[in-house]
């Protein structure tokens, strides 16, 4: 379980996030809202790459402020723009990155690295160099780097924007088998309709957080007003 209490993130006296209180503990969570409303902001409070202003947020009961390595071992995050993820030059090495991290054995890793890119159909570029990939290679090479760790928690931002059809659907098919919680920022809203709960966001605020059924239509409502 995620908690976030009365949690705020100020800039230069201007409040990004105003005191948000949630709980997140459902399997699969949407974030949605305009450009600009937080989102990525809320998204890095959560495995502690931000602090808040005021206020706390607790995974498992871990407080983000003290137990920031901890909470990163259990917070997978996947970035927005892929080149801030890939930390190795070889597409095997960056996925193996993590996992010799985890203390992970040699055969282990081998094992794992070779079932993520079979799911990912990214066999024939295991010995790729990474910066050579395409823009959605690379997003799928972030994916995979985090989703590969196996963490309680994954908190992807707009982990698709740069993905074909095929692979976009591909994504969110193996997202919503995941079986832990997922924490999702995201534009593509029809892909979100099968969530179990998508939260609004609109200048720092929440103004809605419910079914997606219920979400969606009001976040569509507001932009078109
Ligand atoms: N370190 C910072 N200093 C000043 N302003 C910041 C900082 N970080 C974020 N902001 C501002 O906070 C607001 C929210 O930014 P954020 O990146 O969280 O939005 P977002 O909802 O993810 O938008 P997008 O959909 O475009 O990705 C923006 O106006 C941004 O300029
Ligand atoms: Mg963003």
């Amino acid at each position: 379980m995620i908690k976030i209490e009365q949690v705020s993130y100020r800039v230069n006296g201007y409040d990004i996030l105003s005191n948000m209180n949630l709980t997140l503990g459902e399997r699969k969570i949407g974030i949605i809202g305009a450009n600009g409303s937080g989102k990525s902001t809320f998204a890095r409070l959560l495995n502690g790459i931000k602090l808040p202003t005021t206020g706390q947020i607790t995974v498992d009961g871990l407080d983000t402020r003290t137990c920031g390595k901890a909470i990163r071992g259990k917070v997978g995050f996947v970035f927005q723009h892929p080149d801030h993820q890939i930390v190795l030059p070889i597409v095997e090495e960056d996925l193996a990155f993590g996992l010799k991290n985890l203390g992970y054995s040699k055969d282990k890793i081998k094992e794992s690295i070779d079932a993520i890119l079979s799911l990912y159909h990214m066999h024939h570029l295991r010995k790729s160099p990474a910066h050579l990939l395409s823009g959605g290679q690379k997003q799928l090479l972030a994916i995979a780097g985090v989703l590969v760790m196996e963490p309680d928690y994954i908190v992807l931002d707009e982990p698709t924007t740069l993905l074909d059809l095929r692979n976009k659907r591909d994504i969110f098919q193996i997202i919503e088998n995941l079986k832990q919680v997922v924490i999702m920022v995201s534009h593509d809203l029809d892909l979100l309709s099968n969530f179990d709960r998508v939260i609004v966001f609109e200048e720092g605020k929440i103004i809605g957080d419910d079914h997606p059924s219920i979400t969606i239509p009001l976040y569509k409502n507001r932009m078109t007003c």
